[in-house]
This record gives structure tokens, C-alpha cells and sequence, in this order.
């Protein structure tokens, strides 16, 4: 997604946005652009592809001001091109906006601004707001800004300036904006990476909210000029935090973090044989759950399926966020919308909450990004408290959401009055320890992703709760190596894709200890029976599955609930390491972004 970076002050200007773009890099894109209020007139340079373009030039280096605004775009509306990067100018030049987010009229406005003679020069939906300004503009720009915004349908987090003010204006309705409070010189952004290193003190814009930001303070309102009194958040994570720490990729980082994440989110939760969670609505008169999510957050969604009626006896289905949106769902007052998001920002999932909301159920966050706006707009809610996940592949934010869902889990039953089974929340605590066990592997994982790093296909087979773990280890794979894979309940092969099964077909099957392991062996001699080639993750003692198995992968024994965090480890690492083999861009695959905050 595109990222957003504002500075007023008495610094030099260009390193600070440079920089600032570059710790939002990681959201993706495909082109960045710059502008700076300098000698009474706007400076706006813009390239395509990587920030090193932009970085590169010598005009960057040679501008000078106070106050500068800076984007990186990910295209939604028009290719990505120097054209269409921001920030975007009005016709004269006076006025400069960065855009995040889709305006869904735009072009009705276009089509408006080009009858009045506006001259617009990109293809895409964020130069209209530039002109909107322009058009409303008589010598205040905070009130043309909200002129505008009243006109648009869609979401935004926008900052403009003009070169007769001293001020940034920003808005945001949909896409995230925060505020960085400094000495004697104030940042906006997209997300607090990007001037972390400047401030630890922020504060959050809500949907349709308006700030004008100067060098010393600021103030923030609603459209209709309401003051606002908003909380300074200090942010925990530090810059360090958001280094790699050595390791090659962040996501390579944030997988051999997962023991000590996973620590952080289990910390003051279980206490004296009891789970400890601060739900601020009744659990005990849930009647039924509905989990929505997208990509990898869905699929620990699914686990939590299975653990919810299994363990809570509470009836529960899982929904992608972007269907359920749309389908008129049957949600009432007597259910609870479990919405899992690790940045907390994914708009498919932020509009079904919205959409369950509007239907009268309760709301539950699991969410990993503090103050994101998913986080401030459900019932209640757990954060994940694993740090910034900064890789796209999302791994430990994975584990800990379903750590975060197993904790859920035991505390409905106990709110029932039902007991707890004690084995279970010791292993539970006890998880962190089989984590690094299984990250002790990685090695011999690497070994095995030496002999697959050039196939073309792959196949991962699951049952029970370790189906959702073999459609996350496809996605993994697919998504950072772009190999084609496919997660399967184990016992469907039959049904169709066993006619894929030949010599060139890697099997990876989750075969860990369970109550299914016999049925598991019987769907893997299906595949050794068709030449398939069968990659097995097993517990430490099954001997069985290791006369079958082409390639073994020992996990750490675990009860049946925990096996999804600690089988998740082993495909994280193979996905990686076939990828990585490849020589490919692990922590910004091509097309993907961290966030999704488009449809
Ligand atoms: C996960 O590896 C993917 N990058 C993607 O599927 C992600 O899980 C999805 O976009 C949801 O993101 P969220 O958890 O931030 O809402």
C-alpha cells in the first residue's frame, strides 16, 4: 500500500522524508515522489519504480524548506508512471497532495473539474482531490480541504499543502494517518515506522477527522469544524525493533523470533490455572461466533473453528472478510464478530466489521498493530503485542493469532463454568520452549528446500486442525518463492487432485501424533502409489510414517490444539528457504503489499 510522510520544521527536509518513505517501503509500490515548500514555491519531483530513483536525484538533495510532504504509491487507479505518482498539483502549481486510499466518485469530479476547465494531467483518482482544493481555495486551506472531502465517496488519508500557508492539512477516512509530535517541528504519516526515529509521541487521526498540523502545534476537528481532544499515545517499539538484527530478510527475523513473540503475547494471561483477558462484553451470552479475515489471518481464523467448537462449544463459522461484506449475512445480537487482522488496517476486513456491527453483534479484535483503526473500532479486542511484523509473508503475527484464538478459546469455557484442562495451559505456557525446538531444525529444512527450490508445483496435505496449517504453508510458499501451491484436506485427494500426484509432485503432509495419523498414513501410500514424492513433518516418535516418507521433518511432540503453532514453524522456514535459494525478494514480493487497505 502507499505510504505517506509530512514534515514541518527547521531541519533538512529531504533526508527526513527520503528516510521516512523508506521505513514504509516495506508496505509496497511502485513509484515515490517528493514536494517541498521552498523560496515561496512548491518543488515537486517524482519517479518510478524504486525510491533509489528518487533518492538519486540531484534536485532532491538540493532542496531547502520547512515544511515538505512525500509518497510512495501503489498503484490502484492508472499504471504506475512518474505521471501518476504523487504528489499531485493543482493547475497552478500552489497546491501539493499525497494520497492513500481509492476515491470511488472521482470521476464524476474529474469529469466536473475538466468542464470548469481544470487541467488534469494523471489517470488516477488522487489528482482530482488537487484540483478540488484548487477549486475550493479562497485564502484558507484547511476549509478547502474540507470542501472537498465533503464531495468525496471513498477512502482517503491525505496531506496537502499550499505555498502561501505554514501548515500540512491532513484528513483520513479508511486509510491510516498519525501524527508525530516533535521539539519545535510536528510529521505526519501513513504509519509510525516512518518517523519513529524522531518521536515516540503520536497521535492517531480517526476516520473523518481533519488536522491542521504547524511547526509548534496543531489542532484536529471533524468536517463540520468540531474540535477533537485526542490521546498522545507513546509508541514501545523502537527503531531497533525495526532493524533486522542480522539476520538477512525481516521475515527470516520475525520466524526465529516467534519464541520470545509468542512469550509476549501468552504474558499475564494465564495465571493460577485460569486465562486472563479483559473482554468487555458478556461471552457467557454468545450464541454463535463468526471469524472474518483474509489471507493468512483467515486461515488461523479456520483453527480457531475447530478449537472454538471443540473446546467453548460454541457453534462458530469463518468467513472471508471480503465475501462476507457483500452477502447480507444472518448476524444478530446474540452473535460475536471475531475479526483477525495483524496491521489492522486490511479494508475488506475493516468493512466487515463495520457490516457486522451495523447488524447488532459484538465485536472482538485479534490484532497486532496498537492503535490501528480496526483496533479502535471493535467492542473489545486482544493484541497480539508480538512487535511490528515488518516481512509481507506474515509468520509470527500467524502463531501468536492463534495462540491469541486458543486463549479466546479457554476463556469462553471458563466464563461457561467449565473446567479447564490443566495439561493443556501448562503445555500452553510451555509452547515458546517447543518453538525454539522446532526453529533448532532449520538446517536440515534448508536441505530439503535445496532439493525442491526448482519445482513447479507443490501440494500440502492437512486433517483436522492441521488442514488450515497445510493451506498456510501453501500460501507461504506461493507467495514469496511464486511457486504454484495448494493447501488440501488430506482425505480430498481423492477427489480430484490426486490426478495431479507423478514424479515431479512434492506432498508435503503435516502428519504430527494425532487421532488421524492413521488415516494420514493411508492418504500418503495414495501418493508413494502414484510416484508422488512425500515430504513428512512428524512428531518425534513415528517411526511409521518414516518408512513411507521420501524426506522427514521432526516437530516437537505437542497436544493435538498446539500443533498448529509449532507445525507452522517447519513450512515457514521451507517457504523461505526455497525462496530465498531463488534469489527472490522475500520481504517484498512482487504485487503484494503488507497492508491491504484497498478492495
Ligand atoms: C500473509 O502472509 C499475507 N501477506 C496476507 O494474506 C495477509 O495475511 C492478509 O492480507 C491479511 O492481512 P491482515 O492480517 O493485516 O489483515
Amino acid at each position: 500500500m502507499c505510504g505517506i510522510i509530512g514534515y514541518i520544521g527547521q531541519k533538512k527536509i529531504s533526508p527526513i522524508l527520503i528516510d521516512g518513505l523508506r521505513k514504509l517501503e516495506y508496505r509496497g509500490y511502485d513509484s515515490a515522489g517528493i514536494c517541498v515548500l521552498s523560496q515561496g514555491e512548491l518543488k515537486t519531483i517524482k519517479r518510478m519504480g524504486k525510491l533509489e530513483e528518487l533518492a538519486a536525484s540531484p534536485e532532491v538533495a538540493k532542496l531547502d524548506g520547512a515544511i515538505g510532504i512525500a509518497h510512495t504509491r501503489w498503484a490502484t487507479h492508472g499504471e504506475p508512471s512518474e505521471k501518476n505518482a504523487h504528489p499531485h498539483l493543482d493547475c497552478q502549481g500552489n497546491i501539493a497532495i499525497v494520497h492513500n486510499g481509492i476515491i470511488e466518485n472521482y470521476q464524476v469530479l474529474r469529469d466536473l473539474l475538466l468542464k470548469e476547465g481544470h487541467k488534469i494531467s494523471s489517470e488516477t483518482d488522487s489528482e482530482v482531490l488537487a484540483h478540488l482544493v484548487e477549486k475550493f481555495y479562497q485564502g484558507d486551506l484547511l476549509q478547502a480541504v474540507k470542501e472537498t472531502l465533503l464531495l468525496v465517496r471513498g477512502a482517503y488519508g491525505l496531506a496537502a499543502i499550499h505555498k502561501n500557508h505554514e501548515q500540512i492539512i491532513v484528513a483520513r477516512k479508511g486509510s491510516p494517518l498519525v501524527l508525530g509530535l516533535g521539539e519545535n517541528e510536528m510529521f505526519i504519516a501513513s504509519d509510525v515506522p516512518a518517523i519513529l526515529e524522531h518521536t515516540k509521541k503520536v497521535v492517531y487521526l480517526n476516520d473523518d477527522e481533519i488536522a491542521i498540523v504547524g511547526q509548534t502545534d496543531y489542532q484536529i476537528t471533524n468536517l463540520e469544524g468540531k474540535e477533537i481532544d485526542k490521546k498522545v499515545e507513546e509508541i514501545k517499539w523502537t527503531v531497533e525493533q525495526m532493524e533486522k538484527k542480522g539476520y538477512k530478510h525481516f521475515m527470516l527475523k520475525e520466524i526465529f523470533e516467534q519464541s520470545e513473540a509468542i512469550a509476549n503475547t501468552l504474558r499475564g494471561r494465564i495465571k493460577d490455572g485460569q486465562v486472563k483477558l479483559s473482554i468487555d462484553f458478556d461471552v457467557k451470552k454468545i450464541k454463535r461466533i463468526i471469524i472474518t479475515a483474509c489471507g493468512t489471518s483467515w486461515h488461523s481464523g479456520l483453527i480457531a473453528k475447530y478449537l472454538l467448537e471443540s473446546i467453548a462449544e460454541v457453534s462458530t463459522e469463518v468467513d472471508y472478510a471480503s465475501e462476507f461484506r457483500y452477502r447480507s449475512p444472518m448476524v444478530g445480537y446474540s452473535d460475536m464478530a471475531i475479526v483477525i487482522s495483524q496491521s489492522g488496517e486490511t479494508a475488506d476486513t475493516l468493512a466487515a466489521l463495520r457490516e457486522a456491527k451495523e447488524r447488532g453483534a459484538k465485536s472482538l479484535g485479534i490484532i497486532n498493530v496498537v492503535g490501528s483503526t480496526i483496533s479502535r473500532e471493535v467492542d473489545s479486542g486482544i493484541y497480539l503485542h508480538v512487535g511490528p511484523e515488518i516481512g509481507v509473508a506474515s509468520t509470527k503475527a500467524f502463531t501468536s493469532q492463534v495462540v491469541a484464538l486458543l486463549l479466546l478459546t479457554l476463556y469462553i469455557r471458563q466464563q461457561k463454568g467449565m473446567s479447564l484442562d490443566k495439561d493443556l495451559l501448562r503445555d500452553l505456557s510451555d509452547i515458546p520452549e517447543k518453538i525454539d525446538q522446532a526453529l533448532h531444525r532449520a538446517e536440515e529444512i534448508k536441505k530439503i528446500a535445496e532439493q525442491f527450490k526448482d519445482s513447479k508445483n507443490f501440494l500440502y496435505l492437512g486433517r483436522g486442525l492441521n488442514f488450515p496449517v497445510a493451506l498456510e504453508g501453501a500460501l507461504k510458499l506461493k507467495e514469496i518463492s511464486y511457486i504454484h501451491a495448494e493447501g488440501y484436506p488430506a482425505a480430498e485427494i481423492k477427489h480430484g487432485p490426486i490426478a495431479l500426484i507423478d514424479q515431479n509432485m512434492p506432498v508435503v503432509f503435516i502428519a504430527t501424533k494425532n487421532n488421524l495419523s492413521e488415516k494420514i498414513i493411508s492418504n500418503m501410500q495414495e501418493v508413494k502409489a502414484r510416484r508422488g514424492i512425500v515430504i513428512a513433518l512428524v512428531s518425534d516418535s513415528e517411526e511409521k510414517v518414516e518408512q513411507i516418507a521420501d524426506y522427514i521433518i521432526k516437530v516437537p511432540e505437542t497436544k493435538d490444539e498446539l500443533s498448529p503453532i509449532v507445525n507452522s514453524i517447519p513450512l515457514q522456514l521451507l517457504a523461505y528457504y526455497i525462496a530465498d535459494l531463488k534469489g527472490l525478494d522475500v520481504d517484498k514480493p512482487r504485487n503484494l503489499a503488507k497492508s491491504v487497505t484497498v478492495e
